[in-house]
């Protein structure tokens, strides 16, 4: 463990002398096309990513949670699922300021984030992703999406809404590890099922493949932002090491890096859009990561569960009508896009705002 950590330590530390040779704005400013990052957007969607770590379903399923307020008022959700045998959760809904159908997806619940990061410096890249000659993943992140409760019914939903929405953009985002299924469930959309509108923004992803992944990656979602935050050690996971780019994780693009600049007692925020490369050694590559708290708060907002470490869940019986429980016990809960908001809603309305 030790001795990983310092080999990647010190590579962290050669990128970092390596940053300050100039003239990178430069070149950012000329390969400056797609994806345009977009700070007001951004701060909605993290509002997203951070809500699907509530564990009231009840709440969560009528956007009434202390999270559900705010930027994301007056979303509708149309799915939530909850896969217990792997403790992941994610939801679909529709955003009318938007215009568009939100997907997220929570981060990890394991006991301690510590040891999850532990962990992140040994993934190997396991898996050649279908179809993608030479292409490799992290199978474990692949499989939180495409090998459990998760992907049918999330799949299932976006049929739904689009039936009754129309062909509006779908924007999937996830913090930690549900940003690294929030990637691979943009793609899957793209390849599997002939989305042509999706938009992907994650906080504090971890690397899920290697250089040729990342390349076909960045060619059919384009429109993906990968926002890190300081010195957040997750984004620096699995390790990068740029002297053997065909051996370890990479990137993808467009990385936004935000950090400070701190000037006497004044401290600015700067939020760097950063090259198309995946891996800019101008951006989070030029500090080493080494912060757990950068990893838990993204524009001001907290993220990761209120009872870090558990994958309990909390329902009212009043649910039970919207829900479905698999054999394996996990719950879906679904609505119809067509049917009027929950009456649940009301009435927990108006438990809540007695006259
Ligand atoms: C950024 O996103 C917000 C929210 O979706 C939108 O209202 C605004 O028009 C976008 N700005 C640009 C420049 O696209
Ligand atoms: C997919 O998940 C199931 C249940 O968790 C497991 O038994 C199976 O081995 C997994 N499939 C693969 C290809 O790993």
């Amino acid at each position: 463990m030790r001795m990983g950590t310092s080999k990647w330590l010190f590579v962290a530390i050669c990128s970092c002398l390596l940053v300050f040779s100039g003239g990178r704005e430069l070149k950012a400013r000329h390969i400056d096309h797609l994806p345009i990052y977009n700070h007001t957007l951004a701060t909605i969607l993290v509002e997203y990513a951070s809500a699907v770590y509530m564990s009231d379903l009840t709440e969560l399923f009528t956007w009434t949670c202390s999270k559900c307020d705010d930027l994301t008022k007056g979303f509708e959700i149309i799915e939530l699922v909850v896969d217990i045998q792997h403790c992941l959760q994610g939801f679909v809904g529709v955003a009318k300021d938007l215009n568009a159908i939100v997907i997220a997806f929570r981060g990890t619940q394991e006991s301690s984030i510590q040891n999850w990061i532990e962990d992140l410096f040994w993934k190997q890249l396991d898996l050649n992703y279908p179809d993608m000659p030479d292409a490799m993943v992290h199978l474990g992140f692949y499989h939180a999406y495409h090998n459990t409760t998760i992907r049918p019914s999330i799949l299932n939903a976006v049929k739904r809404a689009k039936k009754f929405y129309g062909d509006i953009n779908i924007m999937v985002t996830g913090h930690s590890m549900g940003g690294a299924m929030a990637a691979f469930c943009g793609l899957d959309l793209v390849v599997n099922h002939k989305a042509h509108n999706v938009q992907v923004m994650t906080f504090g992803q971890p690397r899920i493949g290697n250089a040729v992944f990342a390349s076909y990656y960045g060619e059919l979602v384009p429109n993906t932002i990968r926002v890190t935050n300081d010195h957040d050690i997750v984004p620096h996971l699995p390790p990068y090491y740029r002297y053997f780019p065909q051996k370890t994780y990479h990137h993808f693009a467009r990385e936004v890096w935000l950090y400070n600049i701190g000037l006497g007692s004044l401290v600015y925020r700067v939020e760097k859009v950063c090259d198309l490369s995946g891996e800019d050694p101008s951006c989070s590559n030029s500090v080493t990561g080494n912060s757990i708290s950068d990893h838990l708060t993204y524009y001001g907002v907290e993220m990761g569960g209120e009872t870090a470490g558990t994958c309990r869940i909390v329902m009212d019986p009043g649910l039970v009508n919207y829900g479905i429980t698999d054999l394996g016990g996990n719950f879906i809960l679904s609505r119809d896009p067509a049917s009027p908001l929950l009456k649940l809603n009301t009435q927990l309305e108006n438990d809540r705002n007695p006259l």
